[in-house]
């Protein structure tokens, strides 16, 4: 019996590897998504009954899910080297000479991309992934072992029978584009939606796919590291008495034992092939799903590698060439300052439209006036734009050399004092790099922000009232602050263009709905600044009403959980504003929720306090939204997916069968609506 299960968990391994290769190394699946989850999920179940057959290599080790409190420290069998590097032909003929001189006349050499990520060693032994290390200091590295068995392309068993018993492979791991755009993406919604202003949106999101990898292999949680999806390609094996005589056969074999080799290598016979190969991935580089910084230029033969030996610190069989940072000349034409709907500046520079990078480049941000001071821009400047991290164009300098100094446009850039769209005065906090216009409540942008923020789903959550409505609305003069949204009359509404009676009839329905959005939503949709989702919830918890809030003290806000002293006197200036008193005033008459519910004052505890629940499945008593809120209200904290941390699954009918099986994997505690309604009694 027990000896089918074992065949049976090594049958599905076996096809899941499989399926993993084709669809990781060959891009190309035989099977669909779906089924592939199914047999994963079936390996799971069987793995967590019979513990005994569960092994280091099974493809389940690829969800992730273990948590490494801290990297082991360990040293490398064979020391990591870096490399020297050339910048342009000349050095690389003189690197091409220092070998001819040391002896060697007849030889060849390997090119590769320069892969820009992290660089990794993997060990494996009998065919088996057993350790993968960092870099490191070049002796030591951290083994991040159990995050590196989450990388699909990196195979946890090898192919074939013909590998070493033992040896080490060293690539480098890496974020796709793709990948990093989509991260970037989502974290920007979801960035918008908790109300961040676009400079602060910049600074939050991930600066560039190599500095990702390497955050993202430092997770403590592998399952973190499994939900972005990192990449490997391998380089150069390394071992005793390893079955082939040159690098280009080792990784031609290394692709045979299930490695992912790039298909862009070339061997060459002379240096004038290494030069042709150089200018053809300078540009085509750009068309790759990974960042490449230059051309590595290998030695072929193992033997002449030998011979030619290393210096302190590189093999001197090797080198790498650089390519330059994609970079361009081109004219400054204007500069514009973008308001956004904190008020923040930001200068905005506008070229003459060039080709950079495989994409045309009009636009570069500026930053901040210390930036356009520093660079010293002027307006019809010849300046340098860079692609840094290839993604975001910036300037890097002025070609002064092109700047006509009697022309009289060529003046030093005077950065603007009052905003661009309402002419107030700017101002720039002691320690702050922007400036910014003060004019909450009557600079256009910054009150159509607010608006749009304000009737956002997560806020007051008026979907019958978009950004153009708003827009025109606004320009029309029939609101100018938020309470005017609760004054609009049908009439007034079929003046706007395009606003047909029924359009009108469902915008009057979706703001008469929003007087009964609950207090804590009311307080976020107010678009106080540093004051989130959850910041709002927990005011909203804490003073129960808007009076006992806008009472509070600053001493008595930074008892508050989490409330910092930047975020207190935010608060404290907010209702210091008289102006905003009066818009507070109005939206009460007009009937908002200024304080917890009835039924939200008795039904809150402390319970739950710091338990964190996944709550799944279809449940009898209540509906899940209830069940959440009551989480909430208990002090218990709602998290989307099982991880070890997780406290406790709420389990109700027909909930995920992978979700379950997770949780019993992690050891968490699955609990039904009666165990869970008897916690709170
Ligand atoms: S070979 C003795 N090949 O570049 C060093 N390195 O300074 C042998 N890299 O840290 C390295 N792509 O992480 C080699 N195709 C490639 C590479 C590559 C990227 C990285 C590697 C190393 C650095 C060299």
């Amino acid at each position: 019996m027990s000896d089918s299960i074992k065949n049976k968990i090594e049958k599905i391994s076996k096809a899941l590897e499989e399926h993993n290769y084709n669809y990781y190394n060959l891009s190309n699946p035989t099977i669909s998504d779906f089924e592939f989850d199914k047999l994963l999920d079936e390996l799971i179940a069987l793995e967590k009954d019979y513990p005994q057959y569960l092994l280091p290599d099974s493809p389940s080790q690829r969800v992730g899910g273990t948590i490494t409190k801290e990297f082991k420290n360990v040293k490398h069998k064979y020391p990591m080297l870096s490399l020297g590097n050339t910048y342009n032909e000349e050095e690389l003929r003189d690197f091409d000479e220092r070998i001819k001189k040391a002896g060697i006349s007849e030889f060849e050499y390997v090119c590769e991309l320069k892969y820009d990520g992290v660089s990794i060693s993997l060990t494996y032994t009998d065919g088996i992934l057993t350790q993968a290390v960092t870099r490191g200091d070049g002796e030591k590295g951290d083994d991040i072992t159990a995050n590196v068995k989450t990388i699909g392309s990196i195979p946890l068993k090898l192919r074939g029978k013909h590998y070493p018993a033992e040896f080490e492979i060293r690539g480098e791991i890496f974020m796709p584009k793709t990948e990093f755009l989509r991260i970037n993406d989502e974290l920007r919604k979801q960035l918008i939606e908790e109300g961040y202003d676009e400079e602060e949106i910049f600074e939050k999101q991930l600066k560039n796919p190599r500095n990702a990898t390497s955050g993202t292999l430092k997770q403590q949680d592998s399952k973190a590291v499994a939900e972005r999806k990192l990449d490997c390609y391998l380089y150069s094996v390394l071992g005793e008495n390893l079955p082939f005589a040159s690098h280009y056969d080792s990784l031609v074999e290394a692709k045979k034992w299930g490695f992912k080799v790039s298909a862009d290598m070339e061997k060459f016979s002379s240096v004038d092939g290494v030069i042709k190969y150089l200018s053809k991935w300078d540009k085509k580089r750009h068309d790759l799903n990974v960042e490449t910084d230059g051309v590595v230029i290998k030695v072929n033969s193992y033997e002449q590698q030998k011979f030619l030996g290393f210096t302190a610190k590189s093999p001197r069989w090797a080198i790498a060439y650089k390519f330059k940072a994609a970079r361009v000349s081109t004219i400054l034409e204007s500069i514009s300052y973008q308001v956004g709907r904190t008020g923040a500046i930001t200068p905005v520079a506008n070229l003459k439209p060039v080709q950079l990078a495989g994409t045309t480049v009009k636009r570069a941000s500026l930053h901040n006036a210390d930036i356009i001071e520093k660079l010293d821009v002027r307006i019809g400047d010849t300046v340098f734009v860079e692609k840094g991290g290839e993604i975001i164009p910036k300037i890097i300098s002025v070609d002064e050399s092109k700047r006509d100094l009697f022309s009289d446009a060529n003046k030093p850039t005077k950065y603007i004092t009052h905003c661009p769209e309402c002419n107030s005065e700017l101002i720039r906090n002691e320690g702050e790099a922007n400036h910014y216009c003060p004019n909450e409540l009557g600079c256009p942008p910054q009150v159509k922000g607010k608006m749009e923020h304000f009737v956002s789903r997560r806020a007051m959550d008026i979907d019958s009232l978009g950004s153009e409505t708003i827009a025109q609305l606004y320009d029309a003069g029939l609101i100018k602050t938020i309470a005017d949204i609760y004054e609009l009359k049908k009439d007034d509404l079929l003046k706007i263009d395009r606003m047909a009676e029924k359009s009108a009839n469902n915008l009057l329905a979706g703001v008469e709905a929003s007087k009964n959005v609950p207090f804590e939503r009311v307080l976020f949709a107010l678009g106080i600044r540093h004051i989130g989702e959850t910041t709002a919830k927990k005011l909203a918890y804490f003073y129960k009403n808007i009076e006992s809030l806008k009472n509070a003290t600053l001493e008595q806000l930074l008892e508050v959980g989490d409330i910092g002293e930047r975020t207190a006197q935010t608060i404290i200036d907010y209702f210091s504003d008289k102006r905003i008193l009066e818009i507070l005033i109005k939206l009460k008459k007009a009937g908002l929720q200024f304080e917890l519910s009835d039924e939200q004052l008795t039904n809150t505890s402390e319970k739950l306090k710091d338990l964190s629940f996944v709550v799944s499945g279809v449940f009898s008593k209540f509906s899940r939204d209830e069940i959440k809120k009551t989480i909430e209200q208990n002090g218990g904290k709602n998290v989307g997916s099982i991880s070890g941390k997780t406290n406790f699954v709420l389990a109700g009918e027909n909930m995920g069968p992978e979700k379950l099986k997770k949780a019993e994997k992690l050891g968490v505690k699955i609990i039904s609506e009666e165990e869970f309604i008897k916690m709170l009694s």
